[in-house]
């Protein structure tokens, strides 16, 4: 994602990560160069060594992908990149330094509350989350708006199985969600660099749709904190940022929810946000992209190469005006 007031936009944020890599290397050097006229605290952010993501609890009983699911064979990118390279403005809008400022981050106990438009709402802990369906790998490519993609073994389950439990009343038509909203844990929320809690939405067909996931994990072990632990949504055939992580509220509704990009810039963030090449964003062309750990750029997919599964969702509609 990008914020428009230059002085808040890290190099990392407008570059991709081997170019912002190559810079910071560069950066290095000339730090050396010039001990002399370096502050002490540049010289040690500049130098610091990257940390190694803590592996998180393996996640038991974990199922092999659904049948249903249509499965990609593309290379899995690496947990290293999957967790080093992060966009959680919570924590901080530099994708390098996400990892380093969450990583203490607490994330039990925790609870989700289910509400709105529904028989039987609930306030749900992360261990009753856990066991409203059987955990499943699904492997999905995530792509984001600012041009990058990976491709991701998550650990979740089915939205649809959640909101099956509280069982939507016949006037819900949207589903909203809301990360935690927490400044003390969550340090990027003293600053007004987004309106915070971060808020996202779906239809509510969207969020009944057998790909769309609550995640809990990723290569088998619980998320780590700079991915959206305990649980965050994944909807992969959307772009990147309706993926809502550390989800702490989730609500059931009739009208269209507001979405956190939509309100920030209306006219670049619509509320679908389907991934979508022929639909360029008003400063990026979305045809292509690059996929992290690769050279090269690769075609970008209608609805990110799930249109067998989620295209008839849009049927009638008119994909550059619900952009
Ligand atoms: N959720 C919250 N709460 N805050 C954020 O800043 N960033 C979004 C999305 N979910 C974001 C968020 C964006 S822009 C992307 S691309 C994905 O998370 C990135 O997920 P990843 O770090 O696991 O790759």
């Amino acid at each position: 994602m990008v914020i428009k007031r230059p002085e808040q936009i890290p190099s990392s944020e407008i570059t991709d990560k081997k170019v912002y890599l190559n810079r910071r290397n560069f950066m290095r050097g000339a730090a050396m160069l010039a001990t002399v006229v370096a502050t002490g605290e540049l010289y040690r952010r500049l130098n610091e060594p990257p940390q190694p993501t803590p592996r998180g609890e393996k996640l038991a009983g974990v199922q092999p992908p659904a049948p249903s699911v249509r499965s990609t064979s593309e290379k899995l990118t690496s947990f290293e990149d999957i967790t080093s390279y992060n966009n959680f403005y919570e924590f901080s809008t530099d994708k390098g330094a996400v990892a380093r400022k969450a990583k203490d981050f607490v994330t039990r106990p925790w609870t989700v509350r289910v509400e709105g438009l529904v028989n039987k709402p609930k306030v749900y802990d992360l261990d009753d989350l856990m066991k409203i369906a059987p955990l499943e790998e699904r492997i999905y490519r995530l792509r984001c708006v600012e041009g990058w993609s990976m491709v991701i073994p998550w650990v979740g389950f089915p939205l649809k199985a959640l909101l099956d439990e509280v069982e939507p009343l016949s006037n819900a038509r949207y589903v909203a969600f809301e990360t935690l909203f927490d400044p003390k844990r969550m340090p990027n929320q003293t600053t007004s660099v987004l309106d915070w809690p971060y808020v996202e939405g779906l239809r509510l067909d969207e969020a009944m749709h057998p790909l769309t996931i609550l995640a809990t994990g990723l290569y088998g072990e619980a998320l780590p904190p700079q991915d959206g632990a305990p649980v965050r949504l994944v909807v992969p055939w959307k772009y990147g940022f309706k993926s809502i992580k550390s989800i702490v509220n989730i609500r059931l509704v009739a009208d269209q929810p507001k979405t956190t990009w939509s309100m920030y810039a209306p006219n670049e963030y619509g509320f679908y946000s389907n991934v979508n090449p022929n639909v360029p964003h008003p400063r990026w062309s979305q045809a292509r992209e690059r996929r992290i750990g690769e050279y090269g750029l690769r075609d970008t997919l209608i609805f990110n190469g799930y249109a067998e599964e989620v295209a008839s969702l849009y049927t009638g509609m008119d994909l550059k005006v619900n952009f």
